[in-house]
């Protein structure tokens, strides 16, 4: 599974990307207001330098033309935009167009299957189903993952990856991967939360007690 942070937040992204488990970043028009930065393509430019994966790039206009006028614009700063349109007659028209000439799209606001569907079929890199804003509403959002990945399975044409997003918390990330999705995107809040347990602290401290009774230290040794 492939690991994505949802953030506009720079010093977030350098810090994880540091790790070497960061796989790609994904924004989107409310994390950019957040990070009050006061150029999306400035910033844009320097999350794509920071981290190589794809980079999601939301457009910002809901008409055909100026989506696809914003997508090529977008698609211009780094080979790794991932162009994000939303999930309407219209963002799939601009996925099909761009994805024809070469350009990640990923398509975002998906909250059915068929939905995924139309996604798969415009030509999608990308397909982003919303857990946790189902979850808001009393759905059942992982489901929503697993009828996604059950379909597309059944058509090997169908290249389109699930990408998991509006994750909440480490269960919707470990259940999408037993359901076999592609990609989840978390908040650097939820990617932190997946290192802890709290037996790895007590056993650590343990360990570390332990080892200073020997008295040794193992870079003094030959
Ligand atoms: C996905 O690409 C979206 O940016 C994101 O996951 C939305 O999450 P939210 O429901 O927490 O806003």
């Amino acid at each position: 599974m492939k690991f994505f942070v949802d953030t506009a937040d720079i010093n977030d992204i350098r810090e994880l990307a540091s790790t070497g488990l960061l796989d790609g970043v994904t924004t989107n028009p409310s994390l950019v207001a957040k990070s009050g930065h006061s150029s999306f393509i400035d910033l844009i430019a320097e999350i794509c330098d920071v981290v190589k994966g794809p980079v999601s790039a939301e457009v910002a206009s809901t008409d055909f033309e100026t989506m696809l006028k914003e997508g090529k614009h977008l698609a211009k700063i780094a080979p790794n935009v991932a162009v994000k349109v939303p999930l309407t007659p219209a963002g799939l028209k601009v996925c099909h167009h761009l994805s024809q000439e070469g350009t990640m799209v990923n398509v975002t606001l998906c909250f059915s299957a068929a939905q995924a569907i139309l996604a798969a079929k415009a030509g999608a890199t990308f397909v982003s189903p919303f857990v946790g804003r189902l979850d808001d509403m009393g759905q059942d959002g992982l489901s929503l993952i697993e009828e996604i990945v059950t379909i597309y399975d059944n058509y090997p044409d169908f290249t389109t990856e699930v990408l998991v997003a509006s994750i909440r918390n480490p269960i919707h990330v470990t259940q999408s991967a037993k359901m076999g999705a592609h990609v989840a995107t978390m908040p650097p809040s939820v990617i932190r939360q997946l290192f802890n347990h709290v037996l790895t602290d007590k056993g650590l401290a343990q360990f570390v007690a332990d080892w200073a009774k020997t008295g040794q230290t193992i870079l003094d040794q030959p």
